[in-house]
């Protein structure tokens, strides 16, 4: 029987003719090497995850963001390869304005990076093994002018970096609960770039206890076909929130 993984590894090998060998070689040895944990990885996020769709990255439906971490270190090709992932995300202009600062365990900054966090944020992230700040910049390069989408963009890349990290078994939770002074301080930052997400980077521990596999809302709650369906959803949302009023 198919595992995810090997299944995982056929679909690369189907795709294979797309890109140069020896992309494909590095790719085919990642998930090789990393399959038995990549499995035990898909197996407990499959335990909650009900995918209502045939999707071809389900490795996506298997990642979760835990709060705790191995103490294995997080190489820094590892790291790398999720900053290469996050680097080909789409941006309005191609202005690619993200930009991702972090603070390795051990490192003299670590500590500086994690005092940037909420308390409860630091109680849980001072086990990760990088800290990253995601720093979005927010006017074009060509015209100087506001970019209104660079929010999105930085989002975008975050998505792919995530994605990257869901296929390699790396461990990444994003953090809102930070403070943007701190940040702007410390990386003397100008009024040109806005702090926008932490992030909490390690390798998922396998001493997991029964950590929350949060849920997803129904694909019927967040895709409408054209007007008639969102309205009729939009007044069962009224209709609800009267009933439970
Ligand atoms: C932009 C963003 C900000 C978040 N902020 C925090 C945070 O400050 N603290 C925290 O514990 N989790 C935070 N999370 C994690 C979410 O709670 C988590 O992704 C969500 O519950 C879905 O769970 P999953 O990632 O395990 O699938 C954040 C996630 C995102 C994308």
């Amino acid at each position: 029987m198919a595992t995810p993984a090997s299944d995982l590894l056929s679909r690369i090998n189907s795709i294979s003719g797309c890109f140069d060998d020896d992309y494909c070689d590095k790719q085919r040895y990642a998930v090789k090497t990393k399959s038995r944990k990549l499995n035990a990885l898909l197996e407990r996020g499959k335990k909650n995850r009900i995918i209502s769709k045939k999707l071809y990255c389900d490795f996506l439906a298997y990642r979760w963001s835990p709060r705790v971490f191995s103490e294995k270190p997080v190489t820094h090709d590892e790291l790398d390869s999720l900053f290469e992932a996050a680097r080909w995300a789409s941006s309005s202009y191609n202005e690619q304005e993200w930009r991702y600062i972090y603070a390795v365990k051990n490192s003299k900054e670590f500590s500086v990076f994690l005092n940037f966090l909420t308390k409860s944020n630091r109680q849980w992230a001072k086990n990760a093994y990088v800290i990253v700040v995601l720093v979005g910049k927010k006017y074009f390069s060509h015209d100087g002018s506001h970019n209104k989408s660079f929010q999105l963009d930085c989002g975008i890349s975050l998505g792919y970096l995530m994605a990257e990290s869901a296929l390699r078994g790396i461990a990444v939770h994003a953090m809102a609960g930070f403070d943007k002074g701190k940040i702007s301080e410390y990386l003397k930052l100008s009024d040109e770039y806005e702090p926008l997400c932490c992030l909490a980077i390690g390798h998922y521990s396998s001493s997991l206890k029964a950590e929350e596999i949060t849920q997803r809302k129904p694909l019927d709650e967040i895709r409408f076909n054209g007007l008639n369906e969102w309205t009729k959803a939009q007044a069962g949302n009224r209709r609800d929130s009267r009933a439970q009023a």
